[in-house]
C-alpha cells in the first residue's frame, strides 16, 4: 500500500516537471512566441488524428467507425485554423515555417483550403471508404510542407 502511493507521488512529481519543462519557456521575454507555439500544437494536433487513421488503414489498428469520425471531425476544425494560426508573420528559434508563407499568402491560404476540403472528403463510414480517401488529404500535408516547412526533421515522416 505505502510503496504503490510513493510510486504515485513519483509519478506525479514527473509529471508535474514535465508540464513545467513545457510551459516555461514560453513568457514573453524567452524570444519564444505565442504565435509559433500554437500553430505548432495545431500542428501535431492534426498529426495524432492522422495517425489514428493511418494506423486504421494499414491494419495497425481495427477499424472503429465512431473513433474514425472523431478524427475525420478534428481534421475538419484544425486544418480549417491553419490560416487563423499562420497569419501574423512570427519567427523563433524553434519554427521550422519558411518566410514565403506571407509573401505567398494567397497560396497558402489556398492549400489550407484544399486540405480542409479533403478531410471533409474522408470516408470514415468503412475501412474501404477510409483507404480511398485517406492518400489524398496525406498528399494535401505533404504538399503544403515540401513548399512552406523547411527540411522536416528525419523523425517527422511527413
Ligand atoms: C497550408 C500548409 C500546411 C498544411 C496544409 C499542413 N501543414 Fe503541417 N506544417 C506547415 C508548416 C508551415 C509547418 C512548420 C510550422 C513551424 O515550425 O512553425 C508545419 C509543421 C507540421 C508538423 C511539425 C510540428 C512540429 O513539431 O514542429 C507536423 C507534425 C505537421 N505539420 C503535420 C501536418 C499534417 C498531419 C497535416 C495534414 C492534415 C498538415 N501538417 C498540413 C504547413 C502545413
Amino acid at each position: 500500500m505505502t510503496l504503490h502511493w510513493l510510486k504515485a507521488l513519483a509519478f506525479l512529481a514527473i509529471l508535474v516537471a514535465l508540464a513545467v519543462g513545457t510551459t516555461a519557456p514560453v513568457t514573453a521575454d524567452s524570444g519564444l512566441s505565442k504565435q509559433v507555439t500554437r500553430r505548432i500544437t495545431l500542428m501535431t494536433t492534426q498529426k495524432a488524428a492522422m495517425d489514428v487513421l493511418t494506423s486504421m488503414m494499414a491494419g495497425r489498428t481495427a477499424f472503429d467507425r465512431d473513433t474514425a469520425q472523431t478524427a475525420r471531425r478534428q481534421l475538419i476544425k484544425t486544418t480549417g485554423s491553419i490560416r487563423k494560426r499562420f497569419k501574423k508573420h512570427r519567427m523563433d528559434p524553434r519554427t521550422n515555417a519558411r518566410p514565403q508563407i506571407w509573401t505567398a499568402w494567397d497560396d497558402f491560404k489556398a492549400r489550407a483550403e484544399t486540405t480542409r476540403a479533403a478531410a471533409r472528403d474522408l470516408n470514415t463510414w468503412s475501412l474501404p471508404g477510409l483507404r480511398r480517401t485517406l492518400p489524398s488529404l496525406m498528399q494535401s500535408c505533404l504538399s503544403c510542407h515540401k513548399t512552406y516547412r523547411r527540411a522536416p526533421n528525419s523523425f517527422i515522416t511527413h
